[in-house]
């Protein structure tokens, strides 16, 4: 007898504490790593406008933010840098003194237990906006290694934690690790954007981190959206050349594909929630048409249940504002 009326599995929903008896995921604070857009320059802190409560500082205005942010107990932040000077090959993501390298000098030593990410990419940095350099008017996928293991060597040099490689150039993990191994940094994780689709949910972050590209896309890198097996493979090489931590992006959209590099891998998994479906719950909720909070907590909810161990989010100091002040 598995029937009605003997079976009714509103039993377990009728009070909170049933509920959170039987709750198969929660996310914990800490999971969340907070990213953050570093401004070159001094005592700057604007408002991202398409990304609502998100702001790029300065390094000077980091220690008030990070002791704000290591209080709420985040454990990591991940680190996006806006240089003054763009080159054709990015130099300044690889200036011993460059805006990134400070901003780690000034974390490190105001909060030193506070784990730091950076993102080594050189979009940013590039006049043309590309991930890479450029030869015959095509992003040179292996002139571009050097300069990655430059710019992840130096924000290790600088006091980073985890490099986060996010340019889908092929190589680079197993080209970075090897860099930081001659130099006496096998340590380091790497977190490895291994499956980053080209997505409209960028536009947001493009217009924060002033880093779309003067002409064609992304798509001779970036994966194609249609695509999951071939995730599974750029997963697979990721972790063959030396991955720690691999990550899907964006999230939302890739949740089916979460799911399957979980059942198929046994490393730490991160995802990102990325700045395009940030925006799109800020906008509705500044409409009032959905209810913000529920709407982060779903939507994080969701990305654990899809099987992601680790979500990067600009969401995570409210959320864990939220869960102080319950
Ligand atoms: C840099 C990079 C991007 C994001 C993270 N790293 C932009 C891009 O690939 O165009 C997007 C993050 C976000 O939208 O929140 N390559």
């Amino acid at each position: 007898m598995t029937d009605f009326p003997r079976v009714r599995l509103r039993r377990l929903r009728r009070t909170e504490a049933l509920r959170a008896l039987v709750r198969e995921n929660q996310v914990n604070v800490s999971d969340l790593i907070y990213p953050m857009f570093i401004v070159e320059g001094k005592k700057i802190k604007e408002e991202i406008t398409s990304m609502p409560g998100i702001f790029r500082h300065s390094p000077d205005q980091l220690p008030l933010e990070i002791e704000e942010i290591a209080g709420l107990k985040i454990p990591a932040v991940l680190l996006f840098g806006i240089p003054e000077n763009k080159d054709e090959t990015g130099s300044s993501a690889y200036h011993p003194d460059g805006v990134i390298q400070q901003a780690i000098r000034v974390i490190k030593k105001s909060v030193p237990e506070l784990i730091v990410i950076t993102d080594v990419c050189l979009c940013e940095y590039t006049s043309h906006g590309h991930c890479g350099v450029i030869t015959n008017g095509e992003i040179d996928n292996d002139k571009t290694l050097p300069l990655l293991s430059e710019t992840a060597l130096s924000h290790v040099e600088s006091g980073a934690d985890i490099i986060a490689p996010s340019d889908m150039m092929d190589g680079r993990v197993k080209t970075i690790r090897e860099v930081l191994d001659g130099k006496g940094f096998q340590h380091i994780p790497i977190l490895s954007y291994a499956a980053k689709y080209v997505s409209a949910f960028y536009g947001p972050f493009r217009e924060a981190a002033g880093s779309t590209p003067q002409s064609g896309d992304r798509r001779a890198y970036q994966m194609d959206p249609p695509n999951v097996r071939e995730a599974l493979r750029e997963v697979e090489q990721d972790i063959a050349e030396g991955a720690d931590i691999v990550m899907v992006k964006p999230a939302l959209a890739y949740l089916d594909v979460i799911r399957q590099v979980r059942d198929t891998f046994n490393h730490p998994l991160a995802a990102y929630n990325v700045s395009g479906e940030y925006s799109m719950i800020k906008a509705a909720a500044q409409r009032g048409w959905i209810d913000e909070k529920q709407a982060i907590l779903e939507t994080l909810t969701a990305i654990k249940r899809a099987g992601a161990d680790i979500i990067l989010t600009y969401h995570a100091r409210e959320f864990a504002r939220w869960l102080r002040n319950e």
